[in-house]
């Protein structure tokens, strides 16, 4: 189902913003003229990736460190082998812009 989510000029670039659809905390993470939207929750500890650092491709995780490719939900190699944690996948959702507005599909 499609979610109409908020105006794209709600995003700050560079900024984040969470919305809750049908029970799921998405965070919407904006690049200049791209949105990203993944769970906010690491899939390691289940925190809130929304207080982690953004670098326009990544989100960091505050807590132990684990970066994740906003596009692909992929934790960065380097960083999960040398933490021992294992790989895991962040959960990232289809998004569309369309006439100013951001909608993402659950
Ligand atoms: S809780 Fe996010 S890396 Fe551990």
């Amino acid at each position: 189902m499609e979610y109409d989510v908020c105006a794209l000029d709600d995003i700050a670039d560079g900024g984040k913003k969470v919305a809750k659809l049908a029970g799921t905390r998405v965070l919407l993470l904006r690049a200049g003229d791209e949105v990203f939207a993944v769970r906010n929750t690491c899939p390691h500890m289940k925190v809130p990736l929304s207080v982690g650092k953004f670098d326009g491709t990544h989100i960091q995780c505050r807590l132990h460190g684990s970066r994740y490719d906003v596009r692909s939900g992929q934790r960065d190699k380097k960083a999960w082998m040398a933490s021992g944690m294992g790989e895991a996948t962040l959960q990232t959702y289809p998004l569309t812009l369309r006439d100013g507005r951001v909608f993402v599909e659950l």
